[in-house]
């Protein structure tokens, strides 16, 4: 049966590979080995620096898409380090990854995070969320947890442009462990994250958000978390440095 939508895989590559010839071969591997998919929205989140090097490998075709793994929420100015969304558009990006768990490790929070989701919002550039609990507890604090991170990631947005909003849901003892959380527990997020999206906005518009898994997604799982999960596609961390591997995690959600 033919999806309604189209889902989406997003490659975070993190701070890998180590050259920019290596991220070209990756690029060029996931190219090929996505070519024949139809139907899949398949998304390469690159290192900046690499941005240049996989959009000419992209060369505008439409077999993937480019992301970048956070942006600056300023125009421009004396942000040493950081990288502005103008800058992310001269290579056509079309998502960010914002809050990403090993960010907010460093220090980022929900109101910083808000501030870049309008940003992106404003620029036309489709903020990927991250959200997720460190762990889980009988008592259900992570779901408040959870709330909380939803409600002030997404405050001051417009419901009309709530829709061009993607969430992650990534719980962090489930990234670069090995240990996926299972479709069941996929499944209960997603209801989760459309329920507190429902009590802000409404039921048209939370239905518009998509909702990705990401956390130790491999191609075996993928399929079993797509279906009992019914999330809208994945963001692959270290599964998605092998094109094979994230192309036959591409194929499974077909
Ligand atoms: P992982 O990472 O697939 O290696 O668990 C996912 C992520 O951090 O986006």
């Amino acid at each position: 049966m033919k999806k309604a939508t189209h889902a989406l895989v997003i490659g975070n590559w993190k701070m890998n590979p180590q050259s920019v010839t290596m991220a070209t071969r990756l690029a060029t591997d996931v190219k090929k080995g996505v070519t024949r998919v139809e139907g899949v929205e398949v998304v390469l989140a690159p290192p900046s620096v690499y941005l240049e090097a996989v959009h000419r490998v992209q060369n505008g075709s439409k077999s993937f898409a480019l992301c970048a793994q956070n942006v600056h929420a300023e125009k421009l100015g004396a942000h040493t380090g950081e990288i502005s969304l103008s800058m992310l558009k001269s290579f056509d990006v079309t998502y960010v990854i914002l809050g990403h768990s090993e960010r907010r490790a460093e220090g980022e929070q929900n109101q910083a995070i808000n501030k870049k989701v309008h940003a992106a919002l404003k620029e036309g550039i489709k903020p990927v969320v991250c959200i997720g609990e460190q762990k889980r507890d009988r008592e259900g604090h992570y779901l408040t947890f959870i709330e909380t991170q939803i409600r002030e990631v997404c405050a001051g947005i417009t419901k009309a442009k709530l829709g061009n909003v993607v969430i992650a849901y990534e719980p962090i003892w489930a990234i670069g462990t090995g240990e996926n959380a299972t479709p069941e527990d996929v499944h209960e997020i997603k209801l989760f994250i459309q329920k507190v999206l429902f009590d802000i906005y409404d039921r048209a518009t939370a239905n518009r958000v998509r909702v990705l898994y990401g956390g130790s997604v491999t191609a075996k799982n993928a399929l079993a978390i797509m279906e009992g999960g019914l999330v809208d596609g994945f963001l692959v961390g270290g599964s998605s440095l092998n094109a094979v591997e994230f192309s036959n995690i591409v194929k499974a959600t077909l």
